[in-house]
């Protein structure tokens, strides 16, 4: 079994997969992780700034890749991952790709006081983002999770339910 959650920042990738992982025993592999291990940077800020964004994304999409034939995962993406389809090719590969769908108004509330989203940081842009980018989910997803309002264990349930 291969689940790969996507969805904007802040929707819950990384706490969802944590929790799918402990239910259903299955290993979680963190996409922003692995491509700072590749960077050799400290994290997505400092590659950001003195690497930029498209090297950044050349990362993501080589780590996409080497995901392809991964089995027996839950991967959890970054909220790029949809800039470039050929990565969800490589990651759709045997999987289902459900979409964390959470509005905007929670996903600033929730990450109001974190900083190491460097798209995030730019208040007047990142909703054009926002919106720009439901589309790209809506589409590339095999199933659609509304989180708004819920626990993590209830949106975990409902994925297991539905798979
Ligand atoms: C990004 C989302 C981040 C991270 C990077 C770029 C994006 O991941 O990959 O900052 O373009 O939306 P999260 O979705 O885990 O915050």
């Amino acid at each position: 079994m291969k689940i790969v959650l996507i969805g904007f920042m802040g929707s819950g990738k990384t706490t969802v997969a944590k929790s799918l992982s402990k239910k259903l025993n299955l290993e979680v592999v963190e996409m922003d992780n692995l491509i700072i291990k590749e960077s050799k940077r400290s994290n997505i800020n400092e590659i950001f700034a003195k690497d930029g964004e498209n090297y950044f994304r050349e990362l993501e999409k080589q780590i996409s890749k080497s995901l392809k034939n991964k089995d027996n995962v839950i991967i959890s993406t970054g909220g790029g991952v949809v800039m470039n389809i050929i990565n969800i090719k490589y990651l759709k590969n045997n999987g289902k790709i459900i979409f964390l769908k959470t509005g905007f108004l929670e996903i600033s509330r929730r990450l109001k006081n974190i900083k190491d989203r460097p798209l995030f940081q730019d208040k007047k842009n990142v909703k054009k983002l926002f919106d720009s980018r439901q589309k790209l989910y809506e589409e590339n997803s095999d199933l659609i999770i509304n989180t708004d309002g819920k626990s993590v264990g209830k949106i975990s349930y409902e994925i297991i339910s539905q798979n």
